[in-house]
């Protein structure tokens, strides 16, 4: 197997990365380490076939850079000798048996879609790293108790759609958006090879993962401002996203007085200051944002007559996204009277709030340590496919630092050592939460 996985790294990436055998097989476990240059080299690689694809590092859900990076992914789980399918879902899943074959499998991996003009870390960081734990336990010769499985989700930028659909939170109404693909989510599943008419056969119930372990870039500033190498994350926020539409009367822009009309734009823009002023003023860490606007019929000389606009509230307390929406939303009746316009909600999108589990998190902190690491507990203000499949089995994920904080952006950077540094703590608590799950109740 050791043989035959070089012979494939080197074919996939012209690179060759070698370790004396004897090294290997005589090490204690926890001296074991992930190849840094190998799984940086992934990712850069992962990076330039992208940016072939499509001139940026985006790999937007169902577009052709996102297929390119899929099967690139593929390939390198296939090198890693894992039994490799596409699910119903189109999520990519890489299997790697264990000693105890018949026993729920310990889940790792994270996402390969990005946001539009993304960059290559959120998301790609998850996956290369599960796959060069996998590729590094082939090294030494090593079977887990549990299987592995590598798991690439999909869409997790436009509504963490692959792992929603294995924890069965995804609404119907969700099929038919359109994502920035251009593709609606069931056609976007159809596109990468999924079967939007058999979901119901890639659920997942509690207790058929036994742990899910995942590495992501923090996204924030924290770890990179305090100079700490390891995030162990407490909590991930639920995030709740609604679509706002304001009806006005579109109306000559010249003729029609300030006083008689029924702007929606600028009910729109009052709305807009309202959400930060109320997400703002009240007491937390909660956040809520205006992403999205479209102002019809969109023409300079024209009163606007509708605008549409999304609104997403986050916190790990999802009781307070609820008390943050109502007192937006009656704000938001407010302005439509003063306005002479009409304010309607639609509520399309909850992702839970999740806490990791206690026992997992100590095994991250004590991997860090072992590895000479600084490391912090923190939450996670970005959501992750951590917190589906936190509705299904007990999770764990680990941040690295973002360069400056940047995220969702072509500049968003970490530093290859921080990479390697991270994919080491993901491998060894692999390994402990291999040995441990015997004891990990499901209580958090
Ligand atoms: O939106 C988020 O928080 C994540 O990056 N998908
Ligand atoms: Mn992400
Ligand atoms: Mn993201």
């Amino acid at each position: 197997m050791l043989k035959r996985c070089l012979l494939v790294e080197v074919l996939l990436t012209g690179s060759l990365f070698l370790m004396a055998p004897e090294l290997m097989f005589s090490q204690p476990q926890e001296q074991w380490r992930v190849n840094g240059s190998r799984l940086n080299d992934h990712l850069q690689t992962l990076h330039r076939l992208v940016s072939k694809a499509s001139g940026k590092a985006s790999r937007v859900a169902f577009s052709d850079a996102d297929r390119t990076g899929r099967s690139y992914v593929i390939n390198l789980m296939r090198a890693a000798s894992l039994e490799t399918k596409i699910d119903h879902a189109g999520n990519i899943m890489g299997r790697r048996e264990g000693r105890a074959s018949g026993s729920a499998p310990l889940m790792l991996g994270s996402h390969l879609d990005s946001v539009p003009d993304g960059g290559l870390y959120d998301g790609p960081l998850g996956v290369m790293a599960a796959i060069e734990v996998a590729q590094t336990l082939n090294e030494h010769n090593y079977v887990t108790s549990h299987p592995l499985e590598i798991v690439v989700f999909q869409n997790e930028e436009g509504g963490k759609t692959g792992s929603r659909l294995l924890s069965g939170e995804v609404m119907d109404k969700e099929f038919d958006l359109i994502t920035s693909s251009g593709k609606t989510i069931r056609d976007g599943i159809r596109s990468i090879g999924g079967d939007p008419d058999r979901l119901e056969q890639i659920r997942r119930r509690p207790g058929e993962i036994a742990a899910y372990l995942e590495l992501h870039i923090e996204q924030g500033a924290v770890l990179d401002s305090k100079d700490i190498s390891i995030g162990v994350v407490e909590g991930i926020v639920g995030i709740k996203r609604w679509n706002v539409s304001i009806e006005g009367f579109a109306n000559h822009a010249g003729t029609t007085p300030m006083n008689k009309r029924q702007d929606a734009l600028l009910a729109a823009a009052r709305f807009i200051e309202a959400v930060n002023k109320i997400v703002t003023e009240t007491p937390g860490r909660q956040v809520g944002t205006v992403g999205q606007i479209q102002a019809l019929p969109g023409a300079p000389n024209v009163i606007p007559g509708k605008v549409n606009l999304s609104l997403e509230l986050r916190d790990l307390d999802m009781g307070k996204i609820d008390d943050l929406y109502q007192h937006i939303a009656s704000a938001g009746q407010n302005i439509a009277q003063g306005t002479g316009t009409s304010i309607n909600f639609e509520h399309f999108y909850t992702s839970r709030a999740a806490l990791t589990h206690t026992r997992i998190r100590q095994l991250i902190s004590e991997a860090a340590v072992g590895l000479g690491l600084s490391a912090m507990q923190m939450p996670s203000g970005a959501g992750h496919d951590a917190q589906s499949i936190a509705r299904l089995a007990p999770i764990g994920m680990i941040f690295i630092p973002s360069v400056d904080g940047i995220s969702h952006s072509p500049k968003e950077f970490s530093r290859p050592q921080d990479i390697a540094d991270g994919a080491n703590v993901l491998l060894q608590t692999t390994l402990t939460v291999d040995a441990a799950l015997e004891h990990l109740s499901s209580r958090k």
